[in-house]
């Protein structure tokens, strides 16, 4: 048997994941069936739909995985699967699969924290040690800072008080008629527009505090919306997105470099789907220099929701001499990281 290559299973929303890693947790192979445009007529992700299709297309996508891999399922060495934060119908499909053929196999099996999936993603590719480091999580449903002092040892150091950064986007994507997933969109209409065109608040950068607030923005955008007398058009449609998405990227610095100076890290690592923002990334280089703080960027291909990132995940712990998880334990939709 190869040694110890990891099954990740991934399904806590509306992708459905697998991906198989070497020891370090290196992706061998990583694939993902997108239910993105199933979900886009309903601006959102309809839990109904995503489950149905998670069971459709979990089980081809594994045995493709491991076609790809070149590995039959006795080569697997230790499961994982999200247990959780996710949609419950969701997260079920993926925990049972894996579960079933972690105890066919007689295998360890890991119970993964998605948003564990994500802190610790910048970190797979290029592959590199996981250093202790503050980490910005950026996704459709959370905006999470966290001191990672070693696996496993997370402090938070700040989330959202109200909306994620991700679901910023992709409401006032859906104000502007946009489709789902609207951050993309907003990004790309960006590029040609004035970031000055518009003053959008830059909520709680003052607040003396690590905590986020997206909501004032939302509503900021629906006024502007109001008073341009509806959603606009060509230049002032990019002036528009392109005012909003720096508002956005401009509190997602400042706190970022607050943390590094509060916690005294001078590794910074921004993971998630919002993190695929070329504007936040560029932003990010420029602030840390002269601050004497290291960026490490997830790479886009493992920025959005994938399961290399699980089977990274669990392969650190595994390092680390954390786990096995029990086979009795159950998924949690709430699942907190710290
Ligand atoms: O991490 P992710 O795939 O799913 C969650 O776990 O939530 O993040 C999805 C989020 C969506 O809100 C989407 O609009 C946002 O990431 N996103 C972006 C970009 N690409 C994805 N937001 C801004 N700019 C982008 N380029
Ligand atoms: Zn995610």
């Amino acid at each position: 048997m190869s040694a110890e290559l990891v099954l990740a299973i991934e399904t806590s929303c509306d992708e459905t994941a697998v991906a198989v890693a070497d020891p370090f947790g290196r992706p061998l192979v990583s694939r993902i069936a997108s239910q993105v445009k199933l979900h886009a007529p309903y601006g959102g992700v309809v839990p109904e739909l995503a489950s149905r299709n998670h069971s459709l297309d979990l089980r081809p996508l594994l045995e493709s995985a491991l076609a790809e891999a070149g590995i039959s399922t006795s080569g697997i060495g230790i499961v994982a699967a999200t247990s959780g934060p996710g949609l419950a119908s969701s997260l079920l499909v993926g925990d049972t699969l894996a579960k079933a053929v972690a105890v066919g196999l007689g295998r360890p099996f890991y119970s993964i924290n998605h948003m564990e999936g994500h802190l610790l993603s910048p970190f797979l590719h290029p592959y590199r040690e996981i250093p202790p480091h503050v980490g910005l999580i950026v996704s459709g449903g959370h905006t999470l800072l966290i001191e990672v002092r070693g696996v496993g040892d997370y402090r938070l150091l700040g989330s959202t008080k109200d909306d994620a950064a991700g679901e910023a986007f992709d409401k006032v994507g859906k104000l502007l008629g946009l489709p789902y997933p609207g951050g993309p969109e907003i990004a790309k209409l960006a590029v040609a527009g004035r970031r000055d065109a518009h003053a959008f608040p830059r909520s709680m950068v003052h607040s003396g505090d690590l905590e986020f607030s997206f909501s004032g923005l939302k509503t900021s955008a629906r006024v502007l919306l109001d008073r341009l007398g509806g959603v606009p058009t060509g230049e002032a449609l990019a002036d528009f997105c392109a005012s909003f998405e720096e508002a956005i990227v401009d509190i997602l610095v400042i706190k970022l470099l607050e943390a590094c100076r509060r916690t005294g890290r001078r590794i910074a690592a921004i993971s998630g789907g919002v993190s695929c923002n070329r504007r936040l990334r560029e932003r990010a280089a420029a602030a840390v220099q002269g601050e004497g703080v290291e960026l490490v960027l997830a790479d886009p291909a493992y920025s959005t929701d994938n399961a290399a990132m699980i089977a990274f995940a669990a392969a650190a712990r595994r390092r680390a001499g954390i786990g096995p998880s029990p086979l009795d334990g159950d998924i949690n939709p709430n699942l907190r990281l710290a």
